[in-house]
C-alpha cells in the first residue's frame, strides 16, 4: 500500500502548489492513501472550513494538524463533524474532535494519529509517548498506522521513532518546516524521517516573507508574518510503502519539488 504523506501546506502558496501537483505525484507513485499536515494551511496558520473541504477535493484523504490546530476558531464549529481532519491527541485541554482515526477501506484498515511534542513547545499537552502506548492498548488495531509526531526537536521525534519500532508503519516529523536527509526504515519495520518539510513559498523563511521575520528575530521589531504567494514554491513529502499484512514499511522515498516562477 503507498502512501503520501505531505508536510506543512503553509497559505495560498502551499495550497496551489499541492493542487497543482498532487494529481501527477499520485500517478507517478500509485498512490492508495494521501495524507497532509493542515497546520498552516489558511494564511499561515489554522485551518478554515472551506480551505479544509477543497484539500478533500484535491485529492488528500486525511488532515493532521499541530500546534496551530486553533488559529482559526471557526475549526471549533466543524471538526466534531468533519471526519478526515484529525487534532492533536495529547492536548491537555478539552478541545472537540479526536486524534487518533481508524479508515477502513475495502481490504485494508489505516489508522491516522497526531500527537505534539513538548522540547521547545509552547502548548501544554500530555506525554506524547504514554500516549501513543495508550492508543496501541485500547483502541482498534489497524493494518497501518501512521503517527505524524509535530515536534521541534529531532532528539524527541528519534525518540518516538525508535521507541515504537515495530509497534507502528510509520512515525514522520513536521513542524520545523524544513525536510530532513534521515528517511529510513528501522530495524523493526517502522518507517521513519524527523522532518517531511513543508509546502510553500521558497524564498522565505518557513514560509513566510523573510523581511518581517528578520525584522522580529534580528531586532526584536513586531511585525505580521505573512505568507507570499506569488514566490517560487517547494513541495516536500515522503512516499511510503507498506506492507499491509504486516504493518511495515518496505520503502520510504522523501519527495522534494522546486518550482521557479
Ligand atoms: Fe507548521
Ligand atoms: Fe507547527
Amino acid at each position: 500500500m503507498k502512501i503520501l504523506f505531505i508536510g506543512d501546506i503553509v497559505g495560498k502558496n502551499g495550497r496551489e502548489t499541492v493542487e497543482r501537483n498532487l494529481a501527477g505525484l499520485k500517478k507517478k507513485y500509485q498512490i492508495d492513501f494521501v495524507i497532509a499536515n493542515g497546520e498552516n494551511v489558511t494564511h499561515g496558520k489554522g485551518i478554515i472550513y472551506n480551505h479544509y473541504k477543497n484539500l478533500l477535493k484535491t485529492g488528500v484523504d486525511c488532515i493532521t494538524l499541530g500546534n496551530h490546530y486553533d488559529s482559526k476558531s471557526e475549526i471549533k464549529d466543524y471538526i466534531d463533524g468533519a471526519t478526515s481532519i484529525i487534532r492533536p491527541y495529547n492536548l491537555e485541554k478539552e478541545f472537540p474532535g479526536t486524534g487518533t482515526v481508524l479508515y477502513k477501506g475495502d481490504q485494508y484498515s489505516i489508522r491516522v494519529t497526531n500527537l505534539l511534542g513538548r522540547a521547545f513547545m509552547e502548548e501544554k499537552v500530555k506525554n506524547p509517548f504514554d500516549c501513543l502506548k495508550e492508543i496501541l492498548e485500547h483502541e482498534e488495531r489497524a493494518d497501518i498506522h501512521i503517527v505524524d509526531f509535530h515536534a521541534e526537536a529531532t532528539g524527541e521525534k528519534q525518540c518516538m521513532g525508535w521507541a515504537f519500532d515495530g509497534q507502528v508503519s510509520a512515525v514522520l516529523g513536521t513542524h520545523t518546516h524544513v525536510q530532513t536527509r534521515d528517511a529510513r526504515i528501522l530495524p523493526n519495520g517502522t518507517a521513519f524521517m524527523s522532518d517531511v518539510g513543508m509546502v510553500g513559498a521558497y524564498n522565505g523563511i518557513l514560509g513566510d516573507k523573510k523581511e518581517a521575520v528578520i525584522n522580529r528575530v534580528w531586532h526584536d521589531l513586531p511585525g505580521r508574518f505573512e505568507v507570499d504567494d506569488r514566490d517560487d514554491s517547494v513541495l516536500s513529502a515522503v512516499v511510503l510503502d507498506i506492507d499491509p499484512e504486516t504493518g511495515r514499511a518496505q520503502d520510504i522515498i522523501p519527495v522534494y519539488l522546486l518550482e521557479k516562477k
